[in-house]
């Protein structure tokens, strides 16, 4: 009898451990320690003296990372990876590391309460204990604030430079992305597309930090940030407007309501692109859109994701007239709507 299709526990050994190796990443990023060998490698007894680890704990913590293949070793010395040196070195243009450093603070002792969450329904995160919701909580502290706006730019960039490259954004000339946070997607846009301007329409904590994330890319002239509150104010009027990793914070009504304001600040063949890790129709295969769905019942009273198709069937009762998904990188995907 042939064993090649044998059943093994090591997928649910591997699922149910996996944060383990999630954690060593995580604490890795929190530590710098990608960033402390931006310029070469270090030896063992180096990179421990420069992230004051104790001797214990040292040396299996970077063969670890060897061996998930986040560090490279050449006899004692160790050096970053093609990946990790370009997306988890802090001074590099496309360091991604912000979610996973806010992954590190916030998400991953609030997922401890999962089990919670799921019998209660409601969400985990400082709200459990009588504090604000998440935007009010992360915009109380001008740290966190920070903190979280690059992680959006860093969960965003991969998607932002598809949305440049795919969208036909030569038939347009303007774009206000609702919610825009420091302007990751504006800055790829626009360093793609030297005739658009675009607007960041945003709380108006996020606005200092978004002039700044546009200076730093030369981009003053062309990208404005506009504050406002887009329960109470209408949206400003552009040729495209953008929602990225906006509608899935909130819960149905509110989620409409954004595709109907969005619907009336656009002219006739004005286009609405809303973005984020969409679950695939068949609500099977993109894990990573599901968890991100269970994210929001930890961080938000209401919202949840949802798939292309849910999302062409609001955006076709708003009044847009023709709807399509276009699939961007990885998990992630937009559904464009033309009115
Ligand atoms: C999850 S982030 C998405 C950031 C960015 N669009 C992206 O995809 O990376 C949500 C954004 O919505 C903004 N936001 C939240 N509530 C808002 C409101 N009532 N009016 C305007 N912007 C709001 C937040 O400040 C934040 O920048």
């Amino acid at each position: 009898m042939s064993t090649s299709h044998a059943v093994t526990p090591e997928r649910v050994m591997q699922l149910g451990l996996g944060f383990w190796a999630s954690k060593t990443l995580l604490s890795a990023i929190e530590l710098g320690l990608f960033t402390k060998l931006a310029n070469g490698p270090l030896s063992a007894a180096e990179l421990t003296t420069r992230l004051n680890l104790h001797q214990r704990s040292a040396k299996d913590f970077f063969d670890t990372l060897v061996s998930l293949g986040m560090l490279e070793r050449e006899s004692d010395r160790y050096q970053n990876t093609a990946e990790t040196a370009q997306f988890l070195v802090r001074t590099s243009p496309s360091y991604i590391g912000g979610m996973l450093e806010m992954a590190n603070e916030r998400l991953y002792p609030f997922w401890g309460s999962l089990t919670e969450a799921l019998h209660t329904g409601a969400p985990q995160n400082e709200a459990k204990t009588g504090g604000p919701g998440l935007f009010e909580n992360l915009y109380s502290d001008p740290n966190k604030l920070r903190l979280f706006l690059g992680a959006m730019t860093g969960l965003s960039f991969g998607s932002a430079r598809a949305i440049a490259e795919k969208f036909p954004w030569k038939d347009y000339k303007t774009v206000v992305d609702v919610g825009g946070a420091q302007g990751g997607l504006l800055v790829q846009v626009c360093l793609a597309h030297s005739h658009l301007r675009g607007t960041n329409f945003d709380l108006p904590m996020v606005g200092p930090i978004f002039d700044e994330y546009a200076a730093s890319h030369g981009l003053s002239d062309r990208l404005k940030f506009q504050n406002g509150n887009f329960f109470k104010e209408p949206l400003p009027s552009a040729d495209v407007i953008t929602m990225g990793h906006i509608l899935h914070d909130w819960n149905l009504d509110e989620k409409r309501m954004l595709i109907e304001k969005a619907y009336k600040a656009l002219p006739a063949g004005g286009a609405l692109i809303v973005f984020e890790s969409l679950i695939d129709d068949e609500r099977r295969t993109n894990s990573f859109g599901l968890l991100m769905s269970l994210n929001m019942l930890i961080e938000t009273p209401g919202g949840f994701d949802y798939t292309g198709k849910d999302c062409m069937e609001w955006m076709r009762a708003a009044g847009f007239r023709e709807t399509r998904v276009e699939h961007l990188l990885g998990p992630d995907s937009m559904v464009v709507g033309i009115k």
